[in-house]
């Protein structure tokens, strides 16, 4: 039987060879990700100790999360391909076949997120932002206030407190399921998508034509980082 003709890539495409490791995380998204998991762990501990000094540190970490999630989301609109929300939020359909092919074990390769992933992060933006944004307004009753609960009055700020411990509930489901769906694709799948998260790197299928992604200049994420650590420094100091 004839073997099918190999696939012509495009001018503007390039092709990986066997075993070949794609760059498709820049170094932002990764040092984002993991000072993120750092500074929530951090979080969580303080705001649960609850002591006076843990609450001091407490707000310093979650304004810190503030900080790296409003950088995200900038980095999301000017930042490399595969950071782009436009590259990784697709329309329900194809969030449904990604759910299938993920229950049917064989999911195509993603050179980013992959849809159903792309909501999840989504999401994830979406309640850390409540998160840490209700903590500005907060208060504990007793000695700890947030920067801007000056601002509202005591019964709104008694409300914000509430929706700020259970978004944290719902914040530590939605991180059990990113860290189930992750386990999923590391030993069910065979995908090793942690350590591409740690190297950047990732191995695409050999001889599937690819659109090269666009990896934007570092000093562009410097500068939005500053401006998002500007701008919630202004708040909070
Ligand atoms: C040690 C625990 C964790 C591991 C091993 C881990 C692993 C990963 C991996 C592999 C990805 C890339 C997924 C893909 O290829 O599509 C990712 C993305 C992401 N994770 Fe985690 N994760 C952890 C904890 C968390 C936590 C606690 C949060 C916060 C709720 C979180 C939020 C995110 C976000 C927002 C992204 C998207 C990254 C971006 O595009 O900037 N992760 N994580
Ligand atoms: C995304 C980052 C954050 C996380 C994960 C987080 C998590 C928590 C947790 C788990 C508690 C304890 C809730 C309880 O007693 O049941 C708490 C309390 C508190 N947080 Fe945050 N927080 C974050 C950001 C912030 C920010 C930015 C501020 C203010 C600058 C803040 C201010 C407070 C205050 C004042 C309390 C005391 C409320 C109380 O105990 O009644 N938090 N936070």
């Amino acid at each position: 039987m004839k073997s099918p003709p190999p696939v012509e890539p495009a001018p503007d495409q390039t092709t990986p060879s066997p075993g070949e490791q794609v760059k498709v995380w820049d170094l932002p998204v990764r040092l984002f990700h993991w000072l993120l998991v750092g500074l929530l762990a951090l979080s969580w501990y303080t705001g649960e100790t609850g002591g006076l000094d843990e609450m001091t540190w407490h707000m310093w970490s979650g304004s810190a999360v503030l900080a790296l999630v409003l950088f995200r989301i900038g980095w999301g609109v000017v930042g490399s391909t595969t950071a782009r929300f436009g590259h990784f939020v697709h329309g329900p359909s194809e969030a449904a076949r990604d759910a299938a092919s993920l229950l049917r074990r064989r999911p195509p390769a993603h050179v980013g997120h992959p849809p159903l992933g792309g909501w999840m992060v989504v999401l994830m933006l979406a309640c850390l932002l409540v998160q840490a944004g209700t903590g500005l307004f907060a208060n504990d009753d007793i000695f700890t206030e947030g920067p801007l609960t000056g601002w509202v009055s005591k019964e709104t700020s008694d409300w914000l407190t509430t929706i700020h411990k259970w978004n944290f509930e719902l914040l530590l489901v939605l991180a059990g399921v990113h860290l189930a769906a992750v386990m999923y694709y590391v030993l069910v799948l065979r995908t090793n998508l942690v350590k591409a998260m740690f190297t950047g790197r990732k191995q695409l299928p050999a001889g599937e034509p690819q659109t090269p992604l666009r990896f934007v200049h570092p000093a562009v994420a410097v500068a939005l980082a500053a401006a998002a650590a500007g701008g919630v420094w202004l708040l909070v100091a």
